[in-house]
């Protein structure tokens, strides 16, 4: 028998060392090698997948080709049919590409796959599950509507035997639920340690490659919210997407954050019903649905989150601090950012912020770092400060510097545009954003404003 050997790995990044280590030097987590059995001479062998002698996975050895001589079809994607998958992987599934689902568990990846799965009519999709039993798996499936004739389930782990049964299947799509629950005979340590995940997507990805099937990977996600497993996993998939949303609201939101065939910027949304996702094509009415008349504390930004002009409801909460410290939160938006522009607006503006606490909260649970929403935090704050409520049909769009001065946010066609679809009738915009646009085009009165003194002033 083959002498084996063993490799302490880092369950962060993937580092190696032949000696357990207390902080790892490349990443600097603490506690995180864990020994791993490795056999010898596969490590490096990544792969069992065999590409078959005939049939349509049969492909020449590669050669070197000058690049001009190579030909690609510009709609050589696959269409999902799903809408908002289709807008964050940048046009639809690419052949031979991995994609890589990460997100926290509950949020519904395994719906969303299934559903995917589902809805390929025209193809023929394995759907790989060592999480969920083929009862699971078809309860659910009919929660979700109407049955695929060609989708087939597979409740399988090792990747020798998916191989196998992907052999005579042959199929078209493989969506695998999830990457942490497979496990290859080549590599010894159990499943889910960064040397199976490792080599188990290697597999995956020389599949793919090599027959020109895209395969979706579902990846569990650790604490902090990053994708379980080693740095590595993400380095070797095309595509990465994060969906996420709070568990507890329906609406869920699908990131790309890496992407070799697209932008990075792109986003869709998703609310959770009782039969499964449904696309919501018009966020900007659902962040709004409950808006009431003019209740103070409240401003409307008008924010782009990838591509996509949203306006989202800025709510803040202004109170007299009766314990000691005030206090700061901010939910859907950096804490730190609030801090500076709490900071600018008592220097600047000379308002008391002081001994208040301020609660600040973006609706409908998204997460936004536009800095154009500056000047929305901003009135919202004074809003509640002064309890006079902004009229309801006036939205915000421009950053707030250090000196209280009012700066340009990139794309404000998009958002006028966005806002005078939505009905409103006022948008306050930085001055330096007014120069380069005909502003009587829009059915929007724009406000350019240069100063934050004058954005307040003119609101309240
Ligand atoms: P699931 O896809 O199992 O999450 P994950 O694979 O990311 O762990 O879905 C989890 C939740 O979705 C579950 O709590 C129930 C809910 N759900 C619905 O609300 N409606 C539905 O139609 C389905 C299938 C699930
Ligand atoms: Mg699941």
């Amino acid at each position: 028998m083959a002498k084996l050997k063993t490799l302490y790995l880092c369950q962060n990044c993937g580092a190696q060392s032949a000696k357990w280590i207390g902080r790892c030097p490349s990443c600097g987590e603490w506690n995180t090698y864990v020994e791993e059995v490795i056999q010898k001479d596969d490590t490096q062998a990544a792969g069992s997948w065999k590409p078959p002698t005939t049939g349509p996975g049969t492909k020449a050895v590669s050669k070197p080709r000058v690049i001009g001589e190579i030909h690609f079809e510009e709609e050589s994607r696959f269409d999902t049919n799903d809408g908002e998958l289709n807008r964050v992987l940048g046009g639809g599934l690419v052949p031979g590409s991995l994609v890589l689902i990460g997100g926290e568990p509950g949020i519904g990846k395994s719906t969303l796959m299934l559903q995917i799965a589902m809805s390929l009519k025209q193809m023929k999709v394995l759907y790989i599950s060592g999480e969920e039993s083929e009862q699971q798996i078809k309860m659910r499936a009919e929660r979700l509507g109407p049955q695929h004739p060609q989708c087939y389930i597979l409740t399988e782990t090792n990747t020798q035997n998916i191989f196998r049964q992907i052999d005579q299947l042959q199929p078209n799509v493989v969506i695998v639920d999830s990457i942490q629950t497979l496990h290859s005979g080549l590599v010894e340590s159990g499943a889910g340690s960064v040397s199976q995940v490792r080599e188990c997507t290697a597999e995956l990805l020389k599949y793919a490659k090599e027959t020109g099937v895209p395969v979706l990977l579902i990846g569990h996600i650790t604490k902090d919210g990053s994708i379980a497993g080693p740095k590595i996993l993400e380095h070797m998939v095309d595509t990465v997407l994060q969906f996420e949303g709070d568990r507890h609201l329906s609406y869920r939101i699908l990131r790309t954050t890496k992407n070799r065939f697209g932008s990075t910027s792109e986003l869709g949304i998703y609310e959770m019903q009782g039969t499964g996702l449904r696309q919501v094509s018009n966020p900007s009415e659902i962040l709004l649905s409950q808006r009431t008349e003019s209740l103070s504390g409240m401003a409307i930004g008008a924010t782009l989150e990838g591509n996509r002009p949203l306006l989202v409801e800025v709510q803040a909460l202004v109170t007299p601090a009766t314990y000691g410290t005030p206090q700061r939160s901010a939910t859907g938006f950096d804490a730190k950012r609030l801090n500076m522009l709490l900071a600018v607006l008592e220097k600047r503006s000379g308002l008391r912020l002081g001994q208040h606490d301020v609660f600040l909260n973006i609706a409908g649970g998204l997460r936004l770092d536009d800095p154009a929403l500056d000047v929305a935090v901003c009135a919202a704050v004074v809003s509640s400060l002064n309890d006079l409520p902004i009229p309801g049909d006036v939205c915000l769009a421009a950053e707030v510097g250090l000196s209280g001065e009012i700066r340009a946010v990139s794309r404000l066609d998009q958002r006028l545009s966005e806002a005078e679809k939505l009905g409103f009738k006022e948008m306050y915009i930085s001055q330096f954003n007014a120069r380069g646009l005909d502003l009587a085009r829009y059915g929007i009165r724009a406000q350019p404003v240069g100063r934050l003194d004058e954005v307040l002033s003119g609101l309240f």
